[in-house]
């Protein structure tokens, strides 16, 4: 039993990472700046390109609270994901952490479950990617891919449903294609795939071609050993930075007063429905803990890197956000682009448009790249530990590349993307990062109060026992009286509102409540820091307002992850050697 927990001190990590020569072998190049440009490259992607226009017609204008709240929890998770990057400054990122903090089962498990953010995440970012390919191809030529070869079979089959029960309902195509307020335009185009597919036997055959050359593409620069450098990284940045700033400048103008006349159109459960498409927009920050072994002062740098970034991707975003609302009515931004859709209406803003296009087929590329290069550095590490077979870690001899592992990332990247549809793959991206969120924050949870020592980070800390118990009476009282009135009690309700009537989908929001209960039980008994423990309990919310059936997909996961790890990684790990 106490293999499963066995650990690794942080002097081990750190004297293996100069063995093995992962560690002293990278040359110390990066500075804050440098770290503040890596984090907004892995951050701003599909989520602010694509996954926004969901949740924006979910939710209508007032999407912009959930911004502001997920900003809120991924800043808490940042303190943590800082603090460890501080501690245990090797590249490995929750992986590693989680081997210093719970020992070697639950590494396994957070490095199974990141496999959901870099691997699957990619999906939805591939997708994004062939989604504003197509509309470039469109603008600028006039023409695009075949519909059937643009969308995955599931997501064609449901636009063909979509449409259908709208033409049952007396609604004519036409008005479909022209009425942007019945948000059609994406299902119309699914409902032509399905339609204009060649069949094969009874099988259509839909996929999307775009997404999958595009992964093979970047799967084959990340295995010749293509290194995003710091120069590229910073003008990759620069393009996305002054896109989205260019959006917001010129868009605001544009602004209808009317579309914010009801600012929440589906009341905050409609806006909490988006909270998937908008926490994958945040994903990425944790991804420069990865560079710790690259920082000519990680334990300084990193800490401002990740929470610079996330400061400035929040203010971004709820600008971009209160900018999209603003020039379309919130059902017409269900779109896989809605950053250049909001511009079709206006013929003298195309060049606009056309600019937004190309940009992002070129800034998506580059998040593709760095989340296929992550990926396989996540294996290279657990290979090394002996929790995955040794081919993960070979090094290609002329490229230097973990060259296996990469091609493996591409298949597993590339085969999904024929039949998963893209909202899926997000909602298991969300669960899976937030998963490792939960965890990371829980690991800093278990250092107790910080020592200060000079030049190293460490989370800030507040004794969560005076804070917690007034939070959770807070709570209880709102939900449970009409004192302030009887409208702001409706609408603290839709807070925990349940997602359906199922009572499977009430078990996600049972299980916060019980982990909210011994949260602020734990913080009394044992002087908690409450920084990490408000980020696991956001981070805990918003998987709980993930659909139950996702919760299964995830749940598959991991047990099918503990499979291996119970037959092959326990027996095979480096500590059976030294523990
Ligand atoms: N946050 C990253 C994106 O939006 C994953 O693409």
């Amino acid at each position: 039993m106490s293999k499963l927990f066995r650990k690794k001190t942080i002097d081990q990590i750190l004297k293996e990472g100069a063995v093995d020569g992962h560690g002293s072998g990278l040359a110390r190049t990066l500075g804050a700046r440098d770290l503040i440009a890596f984090g907004i490259a892995a951050i701003i992607g599909a989520g602010i390109f694509s996954t926004i226009g969901g949740a924006c017609a979910k939710g209508g204008p007032g999407v912009i609270f959930l911004f502001i709240f997920t900003g809120i929890a991924c800043s808490f998770a940042a303190f943590a994901y800082a603090e460890f990057a501080s501690r245990v400054p090797v590249s490995g990122s929750a992986y590693t952490y989680s081997y210093v903090a719970f020992g070697e089962l639950f590494a396994w498990i957070i490095g199974w479950a990141l496999i959901m953010e870099y691997a699957i995440g990619n999906i939805v970012v591939a997708v994004s990617w062939s989604s504003y390919f197509n509309s470039m191809l469109d603008g600028s030529f006039g023409w695009h891919v075949p519909y059937w070869l643009s969308y995955d079979y599931f997501t064609a089959q449901n636009g063909f449903n979509a449409v259908n029960a709208m033409l049952a309902k007396g609604t004519s195509l036409q008005e479909m294609a022209t009425n942007d307020v019945l948000g059609m335009k994406a299902a119309l185009q699914q409902w032509t795939a399905w339609n204009t597919a060649p069949m094969i036997g009874s099988i259509r055959l839909i996929f999307n071609l775009p997404a999958l050359i595009i992964i093979g593409i970047i799967t084959w620069l990340v295995y010749r050993g293509m290194k995003e450098s710091k120069l590229a990284t910073n003008i990759m940045v620069g393009i996305k930075l002054v896109v989205v700033l260019m959006v917001i400048v010129v868009g605001v103008n544009y602004i209808n007063g009317d579309n914010y006349s009801n600012f929440m159109p589906n009341g905050m459960s409609g806006v909490l429905a988006g909270v998937s498409g908008v926490f994958f927009a945040y994903i990425g920050f944790d991804a420069i803990s990865t560079t710790a072994e690259e920082c000519k002062d990680p334990q300084r740098d990193l800490p401002k890197g990740i929470l610079y970034s996330i400061l400035i991707c929040t203010i971004l975003y709820i600008l971009i956000a209160l900018v999209l609302t603003g020039m379309m009515h919130y059902k017409a931004l269900d779109t896989p682009d809605p950053l250049s859709t909001v511009f079709k209406e206006y013929p003298s803003l195309f060049w606009l448009q056309r600019i937004v296009e190309i940009s992002a087929v070129v800034a998506l590329a580059s998040v593709l790249l760095v989340f296929q290069m992550g990926q396989p550095r996540i294996w290279l590490a657990m290979s090394r530990d002996g929790l995955l077979p040794k081919k993960f870690s070979n090094i290609h001899p002329r490229f230097k590349t973990p060259g296996f592992a990469t091609i493996v990332t591409g298949f597993v990247v590339a085969v999904p993307t024929l039949f998963l549809p893209s909202s899926t793959v997000e909602n298991l991206c969300s669960i899976g990062t937030l998963f490792a969120f939960i965890l990371v924050c829980a690991g800093v949870l278990k250092f107790g109060k910080p020592v200060k020592e000079p030049g190293k980070f460490r989370t800030p800390y507040v004794n969560a026992r005076y804070v917690m118990p007034v939070i959770f009476v807070f709570v209880v009282v709102l939900l449970t009286t009409n004192a302030i009135s009887e409208e702001s009690h409706v609408w603290f309700n839709d807070f925990i509102t349940f997602t359906s009537d199922n009572w499977m989908d009430r078990i996600p929001m049972v299980l916060f409540f019980l982990v909210f209960v011994i949260s602020t039980v734990l913080a009394v008994t044992k002087s908690y820091s409450l920084i990490p423990l408000l980020g696991m309990i956001s981070c805990f919310y918003m998987m709980a307002q993930i659909a139950f059936s996702h919760w299964i997909g995830f749940i598959i996961w991991l047990i099918a992850g503990l499979l291996i790890y119970f037959l092959y990684s326990r027996n095979n790990s480096r500590l059976n050697d030294i523990v």
